[in-house]
């Protein structure tokens, strides 16, 4: 068998390896068609029950209810620092952002390109962020088109486990770094997005789960192919889409699946939390947890 390693890294991060062989298996020759799913077109029907069978996945497993889409974009992450107060800003607001890392501090900078962000919570100290602020130390602003976190600061590790309360105000998550970790209740999120490579798949595709309402609310002043409108109308396939980082979600949520879903993940991620929380505290101060 072929030597694989433990890898450690925040991403583009180490896959099942079910799901790499499925991949291994079909790639010269996908269901019998003599072609790999790469080769075929993105409108064809091979590719669209991949497409399909993707979305169902991201749907079931995180029980995405039908108030709410699943749209696959591209430009990583930081295009959705971007895309989002294109399609969501109003010509007064451009949402609130509670900053806890590198990550949330970059979304903001490129709200302000396009709109007129706040700052609802800024923790950073010197040059870190090592804490979250709690509900009473946000300052959220009536008329704000959405609250803007994000749930894991990937770079320090500091990561909400109870959600900030944005009242009527859709609240919007980037989980690039922890989406799919544990089960969690979509209802809450206007919209969710994460670049796939952390948790779910390969480079090259984003996910976004985002509220119906807001679909429609969105502004339409916006090129088509950042349009959220225009995304969801076309089942994101408006355009050639990547099709391999999408059949490779397909290949890893199927693993997650079988293995019992989100429920079982998050057993095994917290077991492995306990391990390596163990050896930062058995190690005599060798390793620090330097965040609140
Ligand atoms: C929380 C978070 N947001 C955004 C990004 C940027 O993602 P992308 O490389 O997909 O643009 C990262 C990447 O590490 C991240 O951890």
């Amino acid at each position: 068998m072929t030597k694989r390693v433990y890898n450690f890294n925040a991403g583009p991060s180490t896959m099942p390896l079910a799901a790499l062989e499925r991949a291994q298996a079909e790639l010269l020759d996908f269901q019998g068609t003599g072609m790999s799913i790469m080769e075929h077109s993105h409108r064809a029907k091979h590719y669209e029950a991949v497409h399909d069978e993707a979305i169902k996945l991201i749907t079931e497993l995180l029980a995405v209810p039908d108030t709410h889409q699943v749209l696959f974009m591209t430009g990583g992450a930081s295009a959705q620092f971007a895309i989002l107060p294109m399609n969501l800003r109003t010509d007064e607001h451009a949402g609130d952002y509670i900053i806890t890392g590198t990550w949330a501090e970059k979304a903001y900078q490129e709200a302000k390109i396009v709109g007129k962000p706040s700052v609802a919570w800024d923790g950073k100290k010197g040059e870190i962020w090592d804490s979250l602020p709690k509900q009473s130390d946000l300052k959220l602003s009536a008329n704000a088109p959405y609250v803007h976190f994000t749930t894991n600061n990937t770079i320090m590790g500091t990561q909400f486990f109870d959600f900030p309360d944005s009242g009527n105000v859709p609240l919007v998550a980037d989980m690039s770094s922890d989406i799919m970790w544990r089960p969690i209740d979509v209802s809450k999120f206007g919209m969710i997005y994460a670049g796939a490579q952390k948790n779910i798949g390969p480079a090259g595709v984003t996910v976004v789960i985002i509220r119906k309402d807001l679909i429609e609310k969105g502004r339409k002043d916006v090129a088509k192919a950042f349009r959220y409108s225009e995304v969801a109308k076309n089942n994101s396939l408006q355009n050639t889409i990547p099709t391999f980082p999408v059949y490779m979600i397909r290949n890893v949520l199927a693993v997650v699946k079988e293995e019992g879903g989100l429920a079982a993940t998050e057993k095994k991620n917290r077991k492995k939390g306990e391990i390596l929380y163990a050896a930062v505290d058995g190690s005599g101060g060798f390793y620090r947890c330097p965040v609140e």
